[in-house]
């Protein structure tokens, strides 16, 4: 997804300086590279200052990072980055002043600025690049629930919906795809993990009709990306499908059986209880009948 804008911009000692931008997607949590490479004649570390630094004006500290002559200095550098920068020392010979910028976040997304100084008899900047980081991350396959008896038309059918691990929060979608009109969700829940990703989940409550085509979609809007998942209402006779809900029909009949024996069990020890209880009671009575 990274796309170059290069234009042209002429410097007044007539250098001609190449000024790309570059848009990188990453991540949150994942360790983001900017690249700054400089293709030009034999470099000198020395003689060389590379500063790091965020490019948009309403920043107050804007010091990424900073190489003065062949060392990190890290005396301007802004406390937000302090610890999460490094450059690759071992090709920084050969002119490449990308920058690895560890777990990303948020409030990491910027536009980044290189820029390269030389100082022969005066100084003078000899590369600049920027590099716009953006944050994302692709949801995952949505899971879609539908109800497991198919044959109740005009009943109210629930559908649930989920999905995770993406960035930025999704839009859902669902979708009668009959006539591909959207439906509103009756539910619409989404939690940010300590990572800096999100999980959806969403429901959907509609009347049944015959042959109903249900879909999910898990919009991504920065990766530009839909995912979805279908219900396709299943004929009674189809072998494929029964099985599947022939194994919920028996989980659903387990659970119905476990909670007729826990009640059973539950009003029998009531019963005990309440004998115990009248016994003592009874025996407490006929004793104080018995002191008076
Ligand atoms: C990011 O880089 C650090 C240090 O090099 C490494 O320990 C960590 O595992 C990396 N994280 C990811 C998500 O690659
Ligand atoms: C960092 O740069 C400042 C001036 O920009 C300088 O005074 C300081 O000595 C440098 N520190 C290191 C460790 O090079
Ligand atoms: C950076 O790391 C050093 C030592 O590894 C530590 O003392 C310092 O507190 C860290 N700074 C920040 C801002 O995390
Ligand atoms: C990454 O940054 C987040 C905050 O943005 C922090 O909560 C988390 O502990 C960091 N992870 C590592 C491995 O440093
Ligand atoms: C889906 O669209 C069809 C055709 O417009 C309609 O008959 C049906 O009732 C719709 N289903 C739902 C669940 O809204
Ligand atoms: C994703 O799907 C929804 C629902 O069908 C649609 O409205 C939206 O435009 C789609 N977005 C993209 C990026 O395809
Ligand atoms: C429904 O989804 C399945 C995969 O989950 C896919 O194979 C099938 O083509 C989809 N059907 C429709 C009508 O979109
Ligand atoms: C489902 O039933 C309809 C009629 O109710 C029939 O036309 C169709 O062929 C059946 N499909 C399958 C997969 O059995």
């Amino acid at each position: 997804f990274s796309h170059n804008l290069p234009f042209f911009s002429l410097s007044f000692n007539l250098v001609v300086i190449a000024l790309e931008e570059t848009t990188i997607v990453s991540k949150p949590g994942d360790n983001a590279t900017l690249s700054c490479i400089y293709r030009g004649r034999e470099l000198h570390l020395k003689n060389l200052r590379v500063y790091w630094q965020i490019a948009d004006d309403q920043e107050e500290c804007s010091v990424v990072h900073a190489l003065i002559s062949g060392q990190d200095n890290e005396s301007e550098q802004c406390i937000h980055f302090k610890n999460r920068t490094q450059l690759f020392w071992d090709r920084l010979e050969n002119g490449d002043f990308s920058l690895l910028l560890l777990n990303v976040s948020q409030s990491d997304e910027h536009r980044y600025k290189c820029v390269v100084l030389q100082k022969t008899e005066y100084t003078k900047v000899i590369h600049q690049t920027e590099v716009v980081l953006s944050l994302a991350a692709s949801y995952s396959q949505p899971i879609l629930s539908g109800p497991i008896n198919s044959d109740s038309t005009g009943e109210e059918m629930t559908f649930s919906c989920r999905s995770g691990n993406g960035y930025p929060k999704p839009n859902v979608y669902w979708v009668n795809k009959t006539d591909d009109s959207h439906l509103p969700p009756s539910e619409l829940k989404i939690t940010p993990h300590t990572d800096g990703t999100y999980s959806v989940f969403s429901t959907l409550k509609v009347k049944a009709t015959s042959n109903m085509q249900i879909e999910c979609s898990i919009e991504n809007k920065i990766l530009r990306e839909n995912l979805s998942a279908n219900y396709t209402q299943q004929n009674q006779s189809d072998g494929s499908s029964t099985e599947r809900h022939k194994n919920l029909e028996r989980n659903g009949r387990g659970a119905q059986a476990a909670g007729i024996v826990s009640i059973v069990i539950l009003l029998g020890l009531l019963a005990v209880l309440t004998c115990c209880l009248w016994r003592r009671r009874s025996s407490k009575l006929v004793s104080y009948t018995g002191n008076e």
